[in-house]
């Protein structure tokens, strides 16, 4: 999947650096073309004789040349890449990205970069702990970037933790496998439902849940960056998405998210129902504020909502691949594959209440993927690795 693929391979100061020289032999045997932009501190680590030898192209490391004032352009190096690698990344370069401090021909290239970005960050183990460094790394993947995990081991200060950068044969493959799965996605239409959905009561109270839209989004995300185009059915959050792969369609109720649902499924490839959509609602909602004074003790009356994913799992055709997720508090296992058969679904993403970090509204969930032969269930992860999983599963569904 590699061959013919532009790389830009962005080194930076860390011992890590000669790392880049595996990275590039990898790489250009695979049958990529490598380009190499290095900072003035990665060239304290490794010489740019050797990437250049290794990378068969000239390397790139200021704006321009003192020698004879040859420009380099970083607009048309971003264009020209199918994708852009740093490794190592340093927590300064991470910051200068996170931040857009476009201050080296790296950060500029960076920035003018269309293509997708992975990070394999180096660094000492309290460097990549500390809260700075990982909302610096959070920043980067709230813009899609592709973060490239650090081993833990003995790091160059001999103190053992995490911080090495991954090695080179595993950031080929964490590549390989972004290729392979997103000319799988390419131009495939998903429709996603996200966030919450509210029951009106009256014009200023509702029935609702604590959904934040952040999985939702992520594997909106997730699909767009693998070329998918995605409708986004979004109940009300707080979040937006600026990816020009992504029709979003703003709904309020479950029966809104319905409508829209049910109306875009029939042009679909895949949908994946993240959405936490109540199942029931008032049946009347009053026009004006209900009165305390007047009504003193209340009593709802609800009736149930539609089911969206039994619904789009009635009329799915062949060929049409539906996911549904299960959020539960208890026999998690037990109550996702009866939805799975329920609905009609072709695989069911369980997260539970009682995992810390899962669930609504963190940035972090721990999932289970569910099809009919068998389960996998996966480690805490950010939103926007959980949703890499969930599309990588997608993929091989077709
Ligand atoms: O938004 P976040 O804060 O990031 O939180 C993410 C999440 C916890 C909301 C998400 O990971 C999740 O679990 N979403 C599904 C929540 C839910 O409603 O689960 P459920 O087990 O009640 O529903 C099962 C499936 O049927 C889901 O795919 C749901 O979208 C769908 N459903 C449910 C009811 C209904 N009336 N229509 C539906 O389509």
């Amino acid at each position: 999947m590699l061959k013919g693929k532009h790389i830009i391979l962005g080194i930076t100061g860390s011992i890590a650096a000669y790392k880049a020289a595996y990275l590039i032999r990898a790489l250009v045997k695979k049958g990529a073309e490598v380009q190499v932009v290095i900072t003035s501190a990665g060239k304290e680590f490794i010489t740019p004789l050797t990437l250049a030898t290794l990378s068969s192209h000239p390397v790139i490391s200021e704006f321009f040349s003192n020698r004879d004032g040859t420009w380099n352009s970083h607009v048309d190096l971003g264009l020209w890449a199918d994708a852009m690698l740093i490794a190592p990344a340093t927590a300064s370069t991470i910051g200068k990205m996170a931040n857009g401090i476009a201050d080296n021909m790296l950060v500029t290239t960076y920035l003018s970069c269309k293509a997708p970005v992975f990070v394999a960050p180096a660094m000492d183990l309290d460097m990549f702990a500390h809260p700075s460094t990982q909302q610096n790394l959070a920043r980067l993947r709230s813009f899609g970037n592709r973060i490239i995990e650090p081993a833990s081991g003995e790091l160059a200060s001999h103190l053992v933790g995490k911080g090495r950068m991954e090695e080179p044969d595993k950031i080929v493959s964490v590549l390989e496998d972004f290729f392979v799965e997103a000319a799988l996605l390419k131009n495939k239409k998903i429709l996603i439902t996200a966030g919450p959905t509210y029951e009106k009561i009256d014009p200023v109270r509702f029935i609702g849940n604590y959904s934040s839209g952040k999985m939702g989004y992520a594997v909106a995300e997730a699909c767009a960056e693998r070329g998918a185009e995605v409708t986004l059915v979004s109940g009300p959050v707080s979040l937006s998405t600026k990816h020009p792969g992504i029709r979003v369609v703003r709904v309020e109720s479950a029966a809104e998210m319905y409508e829209a649902a049910t109306k875009a499924f029939p042009s679909m490839d895949a949908a994946i129902l993240s959405a936490a959509v109540a199942d029931y609602r008032p049946e009347t909602a009053s026009d004006t504020k209900i009165k305390r004074e007047a009504t003193g003790e209340m009593t709802l009356h609800l009736v149930p909502n539609p089911d969206i994913a039994a619904s789009l799992g009635a009329m799915k055709k062949p060929g049409q691949i539906l996911v549904g997720f299960a959020l539960e508090t208890d026999h998690g296992i037990q109550h996702a594959e009866e939805k799975l058969q329920r609905k009609h679904l072709d695989f069911i993403v369980l997260n539970s209440l009682q995992d810390a970090g899962a669930g609504f509204q963190y940035d972090t969930n721990k999932i289970s993927i569910i099809d009919r032969h068998e389960r996998v269930d996966y480690p805490l992860k950010t939103k926007q690795n959980v949703a890499i999983d969930i599309v990588n599963r997608l993929a091989v569904c077709w």
